[in-house]
């Protein structure tokens, strides 16, 4: 079997793995014949795609990370609130994954937009025991970050879809109401005494970051359980790579460039690693495009992660890019399952060019190397009105006399006048609320106290990864919903 993208599906086509939803335990089942309506309702419920078999792919066995039914248990578990059926689902799940030596992470994980913290719960609990199996964790350990994996986001099952659904910006109400999920997660299995606290406390603080600007509490560095920072990079790799209302899928490879930028800052390094390790870069079953235009579907994963075994679809030919020699040269352009990376954002607002216009935010982008310059503003000029600048002078100016922009992103290591200059300037021209964000090759406890010092909202390792910057920024403007 092999993936086709929701917009690239056929009727005719049939459908070679099972969608399950918990309003109806199969949405589609295999072997099914696609027709234009199912393809018209599979669109509107926002699935991002569909596993079918035809004769290219007929040989592609992808293998499920746990047996479905249990899936589909965590599931309902999760849509009832039942901390119980939690409870077990993870044991069978733990027990399920540290049997076998290899749990194979291709799959996709198929969900609609009502449904999908429940996918996410689950798959995000799966995740997690194959990253923690993989940092050595013990078996008991294993079964309560799975329990916290499933539970993670019960909190949310009190907001509103229209708000964790919504296309564009969220209100700060909205968003401080978001924010609020962590402890009501905690609140529902405070209810149950029989729930670890190790596990409480690991779904109270899955949001924390390494460097305090999480939440609820801004915890840093030690204070953070483990578990919660295990929980924690798993639930953003799955957000990032999962369709949204308001947002398109990123393909393994842009989340673990997102993951990579935020390591140390936003997430325990080791357990970056470990997940990047564990997961496909270019899972089976997806359509690739190589370097030498040739279009194959991934069948395989090889020994390099980034150069698995693939079909070429012209001849049905398979080969094996680590060590096949005719394609030692060849290279993989583009997967199939995502748009390119940073232009992740659904376009909402390009119907009506007019008020794109008006509506973008404004971004002042300030550094003295020209290539990084270059970098930031091909990231974020689809969807931000960038304003790139040399020097921390021309910020200081540019504000003077044409005013402030929404967010500013400001280099520190300059001549002459260096970013934090710049922006205390600027403060003191009385531009107090602007947001900035400090980008900096340097990580010392000085330089990142002066920045607080000054209001920064976030503070970016170079060298930049346009992912990690167009995403941060989508952040600081309640884009995000996690
Ligand atoms: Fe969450
Ligand atoms: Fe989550």
């Amino acid at each position: 079997m092999r993936f086709v993208e929701t917009d690239k599906l056929e009727p005719g086509m049939i459908v070679g793995r099972d969608i399950v939803s918990t309003k109806n335990a199969s949405v589609l089942r295999k072997g099914i014949q696609l027709t234009a309506r199912y393809i018209e309702y599979l669109q509107e419920k926002g699935y991002v795609g569909v596993y079918i078999t035809d004769s290219l792919s007929e040989e592609i066995q992808i293998q499920e990370p746990i047996e479905p039914k249990l899936f589909y248990e965590g599931m309902m578990a999760v849509s009832e609130e039942n901390v119980d059926a939690m409870e077990k689902t993870a044991t069978e799940i733990v027990s399920f994954i540290t049997k076998r030596d290899e749990v194979g992470l291709d799959l996709i994980d198929l969900r609609s937009y009502d449904d999908y913290t429940y996918h996410h719960s689950v798959n995000v609990a799966v995740y997690c025991v194959v990253v923690g199996k993989k940092l050595g964790l013990s078996e008991n350990d294993l079964r309560l970050l799975c329990q916290a994996g499933i539970a993670h986001d019960l909190g949310k099952m009190k907001i509103p879809q229209a708000i964790l659904n919504k296309e564009g910006k969220l209100s700060d109400e909205e968003y401080a109401c978001i924010k609020q999920h962590p402890k009501g997660s905690f609140d529902i299995l405070s209810k149950n005494y029989g729930i670890s606290a190790v596990v409480k406390q690991a779904v109270l603080f899955h949001h924390e970051n390494e460097n305090g600007t999480g939440y609820p509490l801004g915890k840093e560095g030690n204070e953070i359980p483990y578990l919660a920072k295990i929980i924690h990079v798993v639930d953003v790799y799955d957000a990032l790579t999962s369709k949204r209302p308001y947002k398109k899928p990123y393909s393994p490879i842009a989340a673990f460039e997102y993951l990579n930028g935020g390591k140390g800052i936003l997430f325990d390094e080791k357990v970056v690693e470990a997940l990047i390790s564990v997961i496909p870069a270019y899972p089976a079953g997806i359509d690739i495009m190589l370097s030498n235009g040739e279009e194959a579907i991934v069948v395989n994963q090889s020994a390099d992660s980034l150069r698995p075994i693939i079909k070429i679809k012209s001849d049905g030919r398979n080969v094996n890019l680590y060590c096949d020699a005719e394609y030692a040269s060849v290279y993989i352009t583009e997967s199939g399952t995502t748009q390119k990376d940073y232009a992740g954002k659904i376009e909402t607002l390009n119907e009506n060019r007019q008020a794109v216009k008006q509506l973008k935010k404004k971004v002042m982008v300030v550094d003295d190397t020209r290539m990084t310059l270059m970098v930031i503003k091909e990231a974020l000029q689809q969807e931000y009105d960038v304003i790139a600048l040399n020097s921390g002078i021309e910020a200081i100016n540019y504000i003077k006399e044409r005013g402030i922009p929404d967010l500013i992103l400001m280099d520190i290591e300059m001549p002459i006048t260096n970013g934090i200059t710049a922006v205390r300037t600027i403060r003191e021209n009385g531009y107090t609320k602007v947001p900035v964000m400090f980008m900096s090759a340097a990580k010392d406890r000085e330089t990142i106290l002066k920045c607080r010092e000054l209001g920064a909202i976030d503070y970016i390792l170079k060298p930049v990864k346009p992912v990690y910057i167009y995403e941060r920024i989508s952040e600081a403007f309640h884009m995000n919903r996690e």
